[in-house]
């Protein structure tokens, strides 16, 4: 029996098997240098891009294809995928197509919580970028961390919780996705709290260095930690969490040369590792919630994060003194977040609309100095 009626599947449809994890073996047939970019995590490559453009013949028929599950074709944009679900098809095999594409993997997202004595965390993990929104509730008052998503996900989120969204903040300027923070703000009414600076064209609360947040029973206090940019704040929870944006990574830490030149990107290193001992002096066993994660987000529910112990004692980069730091940091930086410039142009401007997005927002995160 078919597991749907019809041969193309909707990104919510591909999201609900994964979730299920129902039996499916996904096919991509982009170019080697497409999917080294981004791809669906577990997805198997098969580079027939050009072939499939260049011929009508099945161009399946000479491989050796896994056949012991129903296949998901995913391409560019949704129109190869279509072919090559036929050709799949003619081979015997159940066949899907993606449609949009790998670009409709951007809007994937789930979620993941802990519960702390009554303070409630969830993480909301946009799986195909690997940006990690936070939502934190404590008497059915809520903040919102770095939300990465339509606003619609939030107030759902807080609906779902019985919670009211009091404030929405923002770790820094974001480079790689645009950020929901002052539209959520608008629509929910609450106060738009965002670290100080005079770069943004609307208006916020602007925080400083050791502001205190209440909410609920509790409260965050916000950290200034520069480095990754001029800007960049931290928002920790009682010593227990610390929501470390994009300067403390799982597997690295922020990268500080974007918008900079050499000499500027020499600076804000400096200030990077001052910011790290900063957070290294925190207590061991404080929870770190990242900004991002670059590796794949499963439909586990297990929330990514690490101890502070546990990722002192893993980083190499926590472990050097200022001269090597900064050495290693400026070394081989990876490539730059695509349109990271647009992006950043549009959080200036606080306005986009979700179409243009779609594309602009489309490939993995790269707000990390690692590769
Ligand atoms: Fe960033």
């Amino acid at each position: 029996m078919s597991l749907f009626q019809q041969h193309s599947l909707s990104i919510a449809q591909l999201k609900h098997i994964l979730e299920n994890n129902l039996p499916v073996h996904i096919f991509d047939v982009r170019s080697q240098a497409d999917f080294d970019q981004w791809h669906i995590p577990d997805s198997i490559l098969l580079p027939v891009n050009e072939a499939l453009q260049a011929t009508d013949a099945n161009v399946f028929k000479e491989l050796t294809l896994v056949r012991d599950h129903p296949v998901v074709v995913v391409c560019q944009e949704g129109f190869l995928s279509q072919k090559a679900m036929q050709q799949l098809r003619d081979l015997h095999i159940e066949a899907y197509s993606l449609e949009g594409g790998i670009r409709q993997w951007t809007k994937v997202w789930n979620t993941a919580e802990i519960q702390i004595d009554t303070t409630k965390i969830i993480q909301i993990r946009r799986v195909g970028k690997g940006c990690l929104s936070y939502m934190i509730i404590s008497d059915n008052m809520a903040v919102v961390i770095d939300p990465a998503l339509s606003s619609d996900v939030f107030i759902n989120l807080a609906t779902q919780h019985q919670a009211h969204i009091k404030y929405v903040l923002d770790t820094h300027i974001h480079a790689d996705h645009f950020s929901r923070a002052k539209d959520l703000a608008n629509k929910t009414d609450a106060d738009l709290m965002l670290p100080d600076q005079n770069v943004l064209q609307y208006d916020f609360h602007p925080l400083k260095d050791g502001d205190l947040l209440h909410f609920g029973q509790t409260y965050l206090k916000a950290l200034h930690t520069p480095g990754h940019t001029d800007e960049s704040f931290s928002y920790l929870w009682l010593d227990k969490v610390l929501f470390s944006g994009d300067v403390l990574f799982l597997n690295g830490v922020g990268r500080p040369d974007l918008k900079s030149d050499q000499q500027m990107a020499i600076q804000k290193t400096e200030k990077l590792y001052q910011s790290l001992q900063k957070i290294k002096s925190l207590p061991d066993e404080t929870l770190i919630l990242p900004g991002h994660f670059s590796g794949a987000i499963r439909f586990d529910q297990n929330i990514v994060g690490d101890t502070l112990i546990n990722l002192k004692e893993q980083l190499d980069l926590l472990k050097l003194n200022q001269p090597d730091f900064i050495q290693e940091i400026l070394t081989d930086m990876p490539d730059t977040p695509p349109n990271f410039e647009n992006i950043v142009d549009l959080n200036i401007k606080g306005e986009a609309n979700e179409k243009d997005l779609l594309q602009l927002e489309a490939g993995g995160n790269r707000c990390s100095s690692q590769k």
